[in-house]
């Protein structure tokens, strides 16, 4: 089969912009597109600049957008992404300072993944199991939701929304490695404390919007929004919620307690309080939420069945297991 890949190239050297290269090419059964590129290298154009190791989605190094969405190159099959998108573009992950063609810098993502202090802070007891492995204490074996099969490939990073509009966030791979230490059993308890305690700051598990796309472009399947969810369940049970993130999530559950709805005019006082220079800085925003109708009346009729939903609430209340 003979195709067409189109590459977005950029040598800061020579470009001021980047710029398109198609390549035609004769593809064989099986061939990924990282197969393609390598072919591309070796027979059309020596310069391009690519990374690449393993060639088998064990290292990481090879992530790129692929057709519009960030995959690894050397598990991602030419055939696949032809027919389901009819051509093959690749270009570097997106979000990412380019150094040159497919290879972007990640000084950044490292430098988040080092902030959370991915390693353990011993403080628990352990102990040797039967076939000499070590077992942490009481806690039995401990469940890292495959968080430890995260190959730090970026590629969540460069999907994510928030990262796209800010780049201080922390991001998805690092709040997970975070989370994955959070839930070792034989992490100190002081750091656990010290651990969630900082991620409460600017740029934290409270930035997220759950928009999912770093869950749905995992190569591994490490899931980092459930492991954000997990932060912030495990800071609300250990009563951090002095953030607007937090304060916004338990204004939220309280409305729809008392009245079965988010109420859009009353949740801004739960999320800022009573506070004049917070009640300021949102007043344009509520302006033009009344302007275009998305401010119902604080004092609307209650919906029916409201007493079911109330009781309903309670009753998964005193199911939930106590923190
Ligand atoms: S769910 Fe959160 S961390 Fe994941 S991509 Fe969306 S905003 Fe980023
Ligand atoms: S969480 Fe998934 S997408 Fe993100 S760096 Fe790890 S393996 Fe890559
Ligand atoms: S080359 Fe190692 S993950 Fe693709």
């Amino acid at each position: 089969m003979r195709l067409t890949v189109t590459i977005q190239r950029f040598n800061p050297e020579v470009d001021s912009t980047a710029h398109a290269q198609e390549v035609r090419l004769d593809v064989g059964r099986g061939m990924t597109v990282l197969d393609a590129l390598i072919r591309i290298k070796q027979e059309c154009d020596g310069s391009l600049a690519l990374r690449y190791s393993c060639r088998s989605a064990i290292c990481g190094s090879c992530a790129m957008t692929i057709n519009g969405s960030e995959k690894l190159a050397c598990r991602t099959s030419l055939r696949k992404e032809l027919e389901r998108h009819g051509q093959i573009t690749v270009a570097p992950l997106r979000n990412f300072p380019v150094i040159k063609d497919l290879v972007v810098d990640m000084a950044p993502f490292w430098r988040k993944i080092r902030d959370v202090q991915p390693w353990l802070s011993p403080g628990r007891p352990w102990r040797e199991g039967p076939s000499g492995q070590v077992e942490a204490g009481e806690a039995g074996n401990p469940q890292f939701h495959n968080v430890d099969a995260c190959i730090m490939c970026g590629a969540c990073v460069a999907a994510c929304t928030v990262h796209e509009v800010s780049r201080g966030f922390a991001g998805p791979a690092a709040l997970a490695k975070a989370d994955r230490f959070l839930s070792d059993p034989r992490e100190a308890r002081a750091s656990t404390k010290a651990r969630l305690s900082a991620l409460q700051d600017e740029h934290g598990i409270w930035d997220c919007t759950r928009c999912n796309f770093c869950v749905e472009v995992c190569p591994k399947d490490v899931q980092p929004m459930e492991a954000i969810i997990r932060l912030r369940r495990a800071s609300l049970e250990r009563g951090m919620t002095t953030t607007g993130g937090a304060r916004h999530i338990l204004g939220f559950a309280e409305l729809v307690e008392q009245q079965g709805r988010l109420n859009e005019a009353i949740m801004p006082l739960k999320v800022v309080g009573f506070s004049p220079r917070g009640l300021l800085r949102i007043l344009p925003l509520g302006i033009t939420m009344l302007l275009k109708g998305k401010v119902p009346s604080p004092f609307g009729h209650a919906l029916p069945g409201l007493a079911n939903l109330k009781s309903f609430i309670r009753r998964v209340k005193r199911a939930a297991p106590r923190a």
